[in-house]
C-alpha cells in the first residue's frame, strides 16, 4: 500500500517497528520491510557486516551496488555525506517534487573513498552512491526509529521478480532473515526510477515509479535533455545500470512478449500453433488491445487481464508473474504497451523477463 492502511501509532505496530530497529542496531542481520515500490531487504549502509548479510540472503552478486534509504534530508546529511558536502543543485527540483517517493539519485563519493561513512560494499567500489527517501510510512518510521540509513535491494532472491507483498518475501527468504514487517501490498508494484544528474547530459539509469515525462516536466531545463542509459553492459564493465548485465525479474515459466500485435488473434494464435503448445499450461496477460483468451485460442489455459491504466499494469505485473509460477504455468504470453509514461518502466521489466519477443 502507499501505507494509508497502516496506522504506525498502533501499539502492536510500534512494538514491531521497535523490534526491527533493535535488530538493525544490535545485530548485522538484514530484515524485510515494505516500501511504496516493492519490499526491501534492509541493513545498515554504514556496516560492512550488515551489507554482507544482505548480499548473502539474496544470493546477489556483490558488484551490483545498493540504494541507501533515508527518512529525511537531515538524516542524509548527518549519516551519508562527508563534512561540507552539499547535494548538487541539479537535484533540487526533483527532490522538491518527488521525495519522499520512488526516485533514486546518485551522489558523489569523496575522492578518498575511505573518508565516507558508507560501507564500500554498498557502492561496490563506484565513485557514486545511490539514495532515495521512501514514502511508505512503515519504511519511514523504521528508518527514523533506527536512525540508520538502510541499504536495501528488493527483497527477492536474486533473479526472481521483486516482491510486492510480505508473503512474496517470506516465500523467497524464509529461514534467511529474522523478521519481515508486513505493510500490505505495495502501491507502485515496481522499483524506483534511478537518475544520474552528475553526468552531462543527465542519465536515466533505470525507469521506474516516476516517469521520464514527470522528470522532464518537474526538472526544469537541465533535465529536459536527459538520456536513456544503454541497455547492455559488457561483462568487465562496472555495473552502471540495474539489470544491465544480470538476468532479472524472471519467473520460471517461459515469458513471450508481444508488441504491436493489435488484438493478438493473429500473432498469438500463430505462436501457439507454430510452437505446438497444445497440452501446455498457458497464461495470457493482456493489457489494452488484446481480445479475450477465448477469442484468441482455445488452448490458452488462463485469461488474466493486467489492467488498462499504467498504474494498474505496474501494480499487477510482478505479483502476476509470481502467482503463475506458483501454479506451474509453462508459458506466459504478455501483451506489451507503448513506451510512454508508466509504459517505459513496464516494458523495461517485461523485456528483461521475456525470453522471446514477437513484434507485430
Ligand atoms: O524501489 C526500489 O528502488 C527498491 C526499494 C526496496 O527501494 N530497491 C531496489 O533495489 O530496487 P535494487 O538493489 O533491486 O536495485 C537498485 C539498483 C541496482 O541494480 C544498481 O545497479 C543501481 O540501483 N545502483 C545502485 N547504486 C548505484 C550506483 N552508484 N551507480 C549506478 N547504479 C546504482
Ligand atoms: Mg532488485
Amino acid at each position: 500500500a502507499d501505507g494509508t492502511a497502516v496506522d504506525i501509532s498502533d501499539p502492536e505496530t510500534r512494538a514491531n517497528l521497535q523490534k526491527a530497529a533493535d535488530i538493525l542496531n544490535t545485530t548485522s542481520h538484514a530484515i524485510g520491510f515494505p516500501s511504496e515500490t516493492v519490499y526491501g531487504l534492509g541493513g545498515s549502509s554504514l556496516s560492512d557486516e550488515s551489507v554482507k548479510s544482505i548480499y548473502a540472503a539474496k544470493n546477489r552478486p556483490a558488484d551490483n551496488p545498493l540504494i541507501s534509504h533515508v527518512s529525511s534530508i537531515n538524516q542524509l546529511q548527518r549519516k551519508l555525506l562527508v563534512p561540507g558536502q552539499k547535494i548538487p543543485d541539479i537535484y533540487e527540483p526533483l527532490i522538491a517534487k518527488f521525495w519522499p517517493g520512488p526516485l533514486t539519485i546518485l551522489l558523489p563519493m569523496p575522492a578518498d573513498l575511505t573518508s565516507s561513512p558508507i560501507s564500500q560494499l554498498v557502492t561496490a567500489g563506484q565513485s557514486t552512491f545511490a539514495v532515495r527517501m521512501p514514502k511508505h510510512p512503515v519504511a519511514r518510521a523504521l528508518i527514523l526509529l533506527a536512525d540508520l540509513p538502510l541499504a536495501a535491494p528488493s527483497a527477492n532472491a536474486s533473479t526472481r521478480p521483486s516482491p510486492t507483498t510480505a508473503a512474496h518475501v517470506f516465500h523467497d527468504l524464509q529461514g534467511k532473515i529474522p523478521l519481515i514487517l508486513d505493510g500490505g501490498p505495495c502501491d507502485v508494484g515496481l522499483e524506483s526510477t534511478v537518475v544520474d544528474g552528475l553526468s552531462d547530459p543527465p542519465m536515466l539509469l533505470r525507469p521506474g515509479g516516476i516517469s521520464l515525462e514527470q522528470i522532464k516536466q518537474a526538472g526544469g531545463p537541465r533535465w529536459s535533455n536527459i538520456v536513456l542509459a544503454k541497455k547492455t553492459a559488457g561483462k568487465l564493465e562496472p555495473v552502471r545500470t540495474p539489470g544491465m548485465k544480470y538476468r532479472h525479474y524472471s519467473p520460471t515459466a517461459k515469458v513471450v512478449l508481444f508488441t504491436n500485435c493489435g488484438d493478438g488473434k493473429q500473432k498469438v494464435g500463430d505462436y501457439i500453433a507454430e510452437n505446438n503448445l497444445a497440452g501446455k499450461k498457458i497464461a495470457l496477460l493482456r493489457t489494452r488491445n488484446f481480445a479475450t483468451a477465448a477469442e484468441i485460442s482455445p488452448l490458452i489455459t488462463l485469461d488474466s487481464p493486467l489492467g488498462q491504466s499504467g498504474d494498474e499494469i505496474q501494480h499487477n505485473l510482478f505479483s502476476s508473474f509470481r502467482d503463475l509460477d506458483d501454479q506451474n504455468y509453462d508459458f506466459i504470453l504478455v501483451e506489451g504497451v507503448d513506451e510512454t509514461d508508466e509504459g517505459l518502466a513496464i516494458m523495461n521489466r517485461l523485456s528483461k523477463a521475456a525470453s522471446e519477443t514477437i513484434n507485430g
